[in-house]
């Protein structure tokens, strides 16, 4: 298996992606307009993630690019979660890819407590052997969302995926810590945005 031939249209869809999402963001900031983006990552996932989770999934090599939906993924992260909705909106009017699915992990989060938004879309990429549909995985949350899954995510890989029972019930209140400051920061945004808009224009006149 040639890995680096296979991942390299992975590769070129995360780094086109991350460009276009970067774009949006700094055309908010030009307009001197709040950003519903606070930052953007991206990644592709490593061969040993792949294969574990083909294992997982039982697919071989000819259904792994239709089985495992997130070889490409990037992550939006927001602020607020009002700006998850804005980005969803920009997103589903796009006309450089499709959206295939949409699975909102917000409005009903998952058992561990995880909370995000994801849409998988086929976004068409050219390659030296013509135009290439590949599926990839963006995840929409904000800031407290992230910083939940982010530890959480540190967690599973140190136990192998076997949370012990009572770091998961610390973890379960961590996320409703995280839902509540989600909340909080809600009703005080406009209050948080105009500080922000003040700040922005004394740090562009000096
Ligand atoms: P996997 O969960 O990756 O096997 O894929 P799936 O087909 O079940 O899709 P799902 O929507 O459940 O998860 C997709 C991605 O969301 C994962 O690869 C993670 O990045 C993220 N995710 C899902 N559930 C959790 C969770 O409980 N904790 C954390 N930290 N991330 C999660
Ligand atoms: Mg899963």
């Amino acid at each position: 298996m040639n890995w680096e031939a296979f991942l390299a249209p992975y590769v070129q869809v995360v780094e086109e992606l991350k460009v276009k999402l970067k774009g949006m963001q700094d055309q908010f900031e030009f307009e001197s307009r709040h950003s519903p983006i606070e930052f953007i990552t991206g990644r592709v996932k490593p061969v040993p993630s792949i294969l574990e989770k083909a294992n997982r999934k039982k697919a071989d090599l000819p259904g792994l690019e239709d089985e495992i939906q997130d070889i490409a993924g990037v992550r939006v992260v927001c602020q607020f979660v009002d700006d998850i909705y804005t980005v969803i909106d920009m997103l589903r009017n796009r006309k450089d890819f499709t959206i295939i699915e949409e699975k909102d992990y917000i409005s009903s989060k998952k058992d561990s407590g995880y909370r995000s938004y994801h849409m998988i879309i086929s976004y068409p990429v050219e390659t030296i052997h013509g135009e290439k549909k590949v599926i990839a995985e963006i995840q929409i949350r904000t800031l407290a969302m992230n910083f939940w899954a982010i530890n959480e995510h540190s967690l599973n890989y140190k136990y192998d995926g076997q949370i012990p029972s009572n770091i998961k019930a610390r973890l379960k209140g961590a996320a409703e810590a995280a839902f509540k400051l989600d909340e909080e920061m809600a009703k005080i945004k406009d209050e948080v945005q105009e500080a922000q808009r003040i700040f922005h224009k004394n740090k562009s006149s000096r």
